[in-house]
Parts: C-alpha cells; sequence; structure tokens
C-alpha cells in the first residue's frame, strides 16, 4: 500500500507495535515521539528508508506542522499514563487533551485524509452496567481519564462539525512485548511477571476484585491499523477489547502458575487513588462493523510474554530496579512544562 502515515507514540508500548504492522503492510511511516516514556530501541530495528523516527513535542505546534505535511494519515497516540495524572495533572492535560485538539486542527490545515485517535477504556471510569458498549456513560475518575476523554470528544467534534475525516477507537488495557514495568508508566501484568521471576511478592491493590479487560498487544496493533485502514468507519468510535474480564486477584494466581512460582506470596496494599473498579469490553459494534475477533487469551499472552521477557537479555531483577511501587505519588522526573 502507497500510503504515508504519522504515527505519534509510535515509540512507546503499543505505539512500535502499530509501526510494526504498518511496515509489514508496506505503509511509509513517520514516527513521532519525544521519548518521554518511549524507547529508542522499541523501534531501532524496524527503521528503514520507509520507516523513519523524528524525535519531537507534539506540544510544539511548528514542528508539528511540518511534521504533518504530506500524510494521509495520522495514527494519534502519544499521551502521558493515568499515573502520571495523579502527580501531574496539569501537564497531562496539556499533552493529552489540548495538544489532541491542537493536531487535529493541524492536520485539518494540511490536508491529512483521516486522523485516528487511540482513546481509552478509562474515560468509561468504573463500569455500573457491563459488558461496556460505546454508549455507556463516560464517567472518568482520574484526570487521565478526563484527559482522555476530552481528546476522544474533540476528536469526534471534528468529524461532526468541520467533516474532517476521524475515528476514535477506545482500547482496554493492553500487554505484551515492550509493555512497562518503570516508573509511573509501570502495569499490572509486567510488574506482576517479573515480581514472580525474581521471587518478590505479587503487590494486588485493594482487594484483587476489581477487573480488567486484557488484550494482547499484537491483536490491539493489529485492529487499530485496520480500523485506521477502512474508510467507511469515518466517524465512528469503536470499543477494543477481549470481551473477558479478569479480576486482579485471579490474574496475579495466573501469573505464578504461569512462571512456575505456585507458591509466590500475593501481598495486598491499600487501593490507588482514582483506581478503576470494573472494565469489561462489549466489542459486538466492533464486530459487527468489521468482523473483529480476539484469538489470543490470556493464558496464551502470558505466555508469550515470559518467553519474550526470558529472551530480553535482561534478568528480572535488572528490570526490577526499574519499577516504583507507589508510581502515583512523586514525580520520578521533573516535568517541564507543568
Ligand atoms: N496500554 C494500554 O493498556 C492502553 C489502554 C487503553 C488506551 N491506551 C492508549 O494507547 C496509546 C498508547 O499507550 P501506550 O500504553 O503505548 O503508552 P506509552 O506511554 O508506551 O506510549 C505513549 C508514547 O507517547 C510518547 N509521548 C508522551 N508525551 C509526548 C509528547 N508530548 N510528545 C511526543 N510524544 C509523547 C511517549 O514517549 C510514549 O512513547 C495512548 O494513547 C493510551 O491512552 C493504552
Amino acid at each position: 500500500m502507497d500510503e504515508f502515515i504519522v504515527i505519534t507514540g509510535g515509540a512507546g508500548f503499543i505505539g512500535s507495535e502499530l509501526v510494526r504492522r504498518a511496515a509489514a503492510a508496506g505503509l511509509s511511516v513517520r514516527i513521532v515521539d519525544n521519548l518521554v516514556n518511549g524507547k529508542r530501541e522499541n523501534i531501532e530495528e524496524v527503521l528503514s528508508d520507509k520507516v523513519q523516527f523524528v524525535e519531537a513535542d507534539i506540544r510544539d505546534l511548528e514542528r508539528m506542522k511540518t511534521l504533518l505535511s504530506g500524510a494521509d494519515r495520522v495514527f494519534h497516540l502519544a499521551c502521558l499514563g493515568v499515573r502520571h495524572s495523579i502527580h501531574s495533572p496539569r501537564e497531562n492535560h496539556d499533552v493529552n487533551a489540548t495538544a489532541t485538539l491542537d493536531l487535529l486542527k493541524l492536520s485539518q490545515a494540511a490536508g491529512v485524509r483521516r486522523f485516528i485517535y487511540v482513546s481509552s477504556s478509562e474515560i468509561y471510569g468504573t463500569a455500573h452496567q457491563v459488558p461496556i458498549t460505546e454508549e455507556t456513560p463516560a464517567y472518568p475518575h482520574t484526570v487521565y481519564g478526563a484527559s482522555k476523554l476530552a481528546g476522544d470528544c474533540y476528536t469526534r467534534a471534528y468529524w461532526d462539525t468541520y467533516r474532517f475525516p476521524t475515528t476514535v477507537v477506545r482500547p482496554f488495557n493492553s500487554y505484551g512485548p515492550r509493555c512497562h514495568h518503570e516508573g509511573d508508566s509501570g502495569e499490572v501484568i509486567p510488574r506482576f511477571m517479573l515480581r514472580a521471576l525474581a521471587g518478590k511478592p505479587l503487590i494486588v491493590f485493594g482487594d484483587g476484585r476489581q477487573t480488567r479487560d486484557f488484550m494482547f498487544v499484537e491483536e490491539t496493533a493489529r485492529w487499530i491499523l485496520q480500523v485506521g485502514l477502512m474508510d467507511d468507519l469515518v466517524g465512528q468510535t469503536v470499543n477494543l477489547g477481549s470481551g473477558k474480564e479478569t479480576p486482579i486477584g485471579d490474574l496475579a494466581r495466573m501469573v505464578l502458575e504461569i512462571t512456575e512460582k505456585q507458591n509466590g506470596q500475593i501481598q495486598n496494599e491499600a487501593p490507588r487513588p482514582g483506581d478503576v473498579l470494573r472494565l469489561w469490553a462489549d466489542t459486538s459494534r466492533l464486530t459487527s462493523l468489521v468482523n473483529f475477533r480476539s484469538h489470543i487469551g490470556l493464558h496464551e499472552g502470558l505466555r508469550k510474554l515470559l518467553d519474550w521477557y526470558r529472551n530480553s537479555g535482561r534478568t528480572p531483577e535488572e528490570l526490577l530496579s526499574e519499577e516504583v511501587i507507589h508510581n502515583w505519588k512523586a514525580p520520578h522526573r521533573t516535568p517541564p512544562f507543568i
């Protein structure tokens, strides 16, 4: 396919998988990432004549104007995460909400044909009706959820008001190669797995009955790309998840079993501020639109991740030295734009 796409946040966890998928589909790709949480090593092996990396901040509008020029499609993933929003709410808003609005405006002016916004299940807050459909009221708990919701609404508004062709994808929780264990980006699955491998207790915040809908990242990226390439999905908002909910306590036991540490400890701590209690995706809209199916179950995905860690060339102990247990509390770096 002879198209040129821009992927913001393309050096991050999901973004770098999306870059791989897009490159494999023959697209020309420009990755834009300021590497605040993304890593050069996530993308180094896929860079080529057709896959270019530019280190830039999406808040730098002059720079973004140039970088968007000539793009057919923009996949906008760059963002700061949920724990970051707890210690640095203003910066989180600036990147997730304000910069999304600016990118929409710049993309429209640059003649981009399609803008795909990667939103988040965090916009829903704790689900009171399950499974969560796209019509479930949005009631985010955190500034992250609220700022992602603003980006989600701005994206839809650009279609509704200006007929600038946009689509919103709302992924639920992803895991897999290149997921974050470190700092304020650290997520539950990599942290559980590395702790299990290192013989350390798995830390569950709250009673472990809170649920998430986990999807292997290869599937997340595959469907984001597919949705972004299908022009008849302009104006749509779609959930993207496995359609299965897993309590965090069950996940901890599953990780202990898969890593063969059945006697490992599970340690409960006080709940995290703003933690969403229930997430479970209804994906029937995506299924009816593009015949969506998730094939990689949680057991299989966890085994794949385990293999990836075993071949990563780094020990679990080494990786865990980058873990911040209470990673919503204090910034592990000085935010430049607060
Ligand atoms: N990981 C999940 O489970 C999950 C779930 C739902 C939605 N999402 C969404 O998917 C997208 C990707 O998430 P991820 O998990 O890969 O996160 P990530 O942190 O790995 O990726 C985000 C990338 O954006 C970059 N970035 C941050 N601020 C930037 C800025 N100002 N300028 C340029 N680049 C900047 C970071 O360096 C990072 O590489 C996000 O939009 C997120 O909201 C992720």
